[in-house]
């Protein structure tokens, strides 16, 4: 059979390299000299190879296929209970200096970190293959992408990771041609195999360590299976590593998406947005436009990371040096996320979401009414009376979704163009039920870059620490900042003065609720009113009201067609009010106190200029009896 001949003659042998860098080589040899594996696998990332991963997962119980006809090409894998988030308590900034790593970074020397990581890697491998993995973070050859190398005893790792960047031999290509460049990421599960020790579904550690060496630009993971734990690509390389090389190098590493708004002439323009976990930000990313905006398109680019760079001209560019999404799968549905459906409704692999008995996947907020028995996240059996009687969940609240980009139906046509698109707008974000109203605009870069690091977020139930208290998350980078948090400020300071053009700073909120505790707007597709009033301001033809935080429009300068909302309901989610905001300025204080020592001189002016701002405006006489708590100075006067 032809068939046959051609798999024999494709058949490869993975443990000869790939590479011929000689430092690549030697690299590889010295670590596998210390964590002895059973066997070296260099990874070419070619689907055949993903399938004999798979199938050999599936072999040793971590994967589970799901019935080709209803998830084609997907799978669906358990981890273990201890292994399920991203761990920040066990996550570290090694820099040579605390100093350098600042107050919101757990440190440790260097010279003790490798002392203890050499200890915790020897024969960490034993009696597992150990594979070299390349990847490049960005589109491969970019001028915008950088590349790793993973060596990792996880099989999961490898196939999540053809997910979630581009690996493989175009890799090594670009490897043998510039070594320069290549950051090295050691990651072990821990869980070393005796002769004749039989293996786990879910092999993990209980001691974690998630490390960082951002002088030698160097990653060692250890413990973990799990998302940005095990994925090195994602949150270590892409975001707290490359911030680092961003801050030397004049761009930047960003936690936000990425989206194109496209008008019906065809103009677009794209925007990038922050938020911190637990705001939507994947909705946003993916959002439809609703009725009254027929002829418009919102295109994604990216979900979770922006590397933003100016270009020869002086303006901003950004890629999204990811290839996938790893999107929290609970509250995803055809409702609240069609797009996010469709690319995960094939060759995406699903892990702690709940299993059906026809193979299928089911989490919370999927569907509204919930599979009458399945499998749980740990492999219980879930049923809604167990729900009810328990208060059992199905999926575990952080059970993922890894889904290749390409399937995500509004994937813009330019999001892997090698030179990025080109960046108007930024947007922070954060979870508040007051104080904070929808939308304002920063009346210029600093004031921006005071409104992003000043940001806050209400912790959820699913975090630890008190319900909606509010945890300031400057620039939703509070986990992933690779260095000190003041010098970050400053590089977004400085940044802006290399750039010919510079983007409109905006600030939203989606979640501010009424006296009675319901939110004010409605968000989700809604947001796209919110999106055209910022397209439309950098564009300069839409009016902005000078309020004291910032620019604001008037309730005639949002677009209204197709969504009943009232005037005095708008101001309620535009109001300022008088107390709220002297206890939020206080709060940032709190942050900057921690800060003080490498805090930019501009962060403190701005403070003071909205102090002076909000308070020339409490203390003018008042010739009216408008009410006092809340004031709202409507342009109309009525
Ligand atoms: C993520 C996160 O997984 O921000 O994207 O935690
Ligand atoms: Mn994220």
């Amino acid at each position: 059979m032809p068939s046959r001949q051609m798999s024999t003659e494709t058949v490869r042998d993975t443990t000869v390299p790939i590479s011929e860098n000689v430092h690549l080589l030697k690299w590889v040899e010295k670590m596998a000299q210390l964590t002895k594996p059973a066997a070296i696998h260099w990874v070419d990332g070619s689907q055949e190879e993903y399938d004999m991963l798979c199938e050999r997962l599936v072999e040793a119980g971590t994967f589970t296929r799901l019935n080709p006809e209803l998830w084609p090409g997907c799978f669906y894998a358990r981890s273990d209970a201890g292994d399920v988030a991203r761990v920040e308590d066990r996550t570290f900034i090694c820099s040579v200096s605390q100093d350098a790593a600042g107050p919101t970074n757990n440190w440790m020397a260097p010279f003790h970190m490798r002392r203890k990581l050499k200890s915790l890697f020897n024969g960490s491998m034993r009696g597992r293959t150990m594979y070299v993995l390349p990847f490049s973070m960005g589109p491969v050859g970019s001028p915008m992408s950088e590349i790793g190398v993973q060596l990792t005893d996880s099989a999961y790792v490898v196939v999540s990771m053809r997910i979630m960047a581009r690996i493989g031999l175009p890799v090594f290509q670009e490897i043998d041609k510039d070594y320069k460049r290549v950051v090295p990421c050691m990651h072990s599960v821990g869980y070393p195999l005796e002769p004749g020790q039989p293996d786990v579904p879910w092999p993990c550690n209980r001691e974690k360590y998630i490390v960082h060496f951002p002088e030698r630009r160097e990653i060692w993971s250890y413990g973990s299976g799990y998302g940005g734990n095990a994925l090195l690509g994602k949150k270590c390389m892409a975001l707290r590593i490359a911030s680092s090389m961003a801050r030397d190098d004049g761009w930047m590493a960003e936690h936000m998406l990425i989206v194109g708004i496209e008008d019906p002439r065809g103009e677009k323009t794209y925007i990038a947005a922050a938020f911190p976990s637990a705001c939507g930000k994947t909705n946003l990313a993916m959002l439809i436009p609703p009725a009254g905006f027929e002829g418009w398109k919102v295109w994604t680019v990216g979900d979770d990371i922006a590397w933003i760079r100016p270009d020869s001209h002086g303006r901003l560019h950004a890629i999204n040096p990811e290839a996938g999404f790893f999107g929290v799968a609970p509250g995803t549905s055809q409702k609240t996320n069609p797009n996010a459906m469709a690319a995960l409704s094939r060759n995406t692999i699903f892990t702690n979401v709940a299993l059906t008995p026809e193979g299928g996947v089911w989490w919370e907020g999927m569907t509204e009414e919930p599979p009458a028995e399945c499998l749980d996240w740990q492999g219980n059996r879930w049923t809604p009376e167990i729900h009810r009687q328990t208060g059992a969940k199905a999926a575990h609240p952080n059970a993922r979704f890894t889904a290749p980009a390409a399937q995500c139906p509004t994937i813009d046509p330019h999001w892997q163009a090698p030179h990025g698109v080109p960046i108007s707008a930024i947007i922070f974000g954060g979870r508040r039920a007051d104080t904070i109203p929808l939308v304002y605009q920063a009346f210029n870069w600093t004031a921006g870059v005071y409104a992003g690091a000043t940001m806050g977020s209400e912790t959820t139930a699913a975090a630890a620490g008190a319900t909606g208290s509010v945890r300031r998350d400057p620039m939703a980078m509070l986990p992933f900042c690779g260095y000190h948090m003041g010098d970050y400020f400053r590089h977004w300071i400085t940044l802006q003065r290399t750039l010919s053009e510079t983007p409109g700073i905006f600030h939203v909120n989606w979640f501010r609720k009424d006296g009675s505790g319901k939110f004010l707007w409605p968000g989700y597709g809604e947001n796209m009113r919110v999106l055209k009033w910022v397209v439309d301001r950098v564009r300069g033809r839409a009016y902005g009201r000078e309020m004291p935080i910032g620019w604001m429009p008037r309730y005639e300068d949002l677009e209204w067609n197709g969504l009943e909302f009232g005037k005095d309901r708008f101001h309620q989610l535009q109001a300022i009010d008088r107390s709220a905001w002297r206890r939020e300025i206080g709060q940032h204080e709190e942050l900057f106190i921690d800060l003080h020592d490498h805090l930019p001189p501009e962060i403190l002016y701005e403070r003071e200029l909205l102090i002076g701002r909000l308070s020339r405006e409490l203390s003018r006489p008042r010739h009216d009896d408008r009410p006092e708590p809340v004031w709202w100075v409507d342009p109309d006067g009525d």
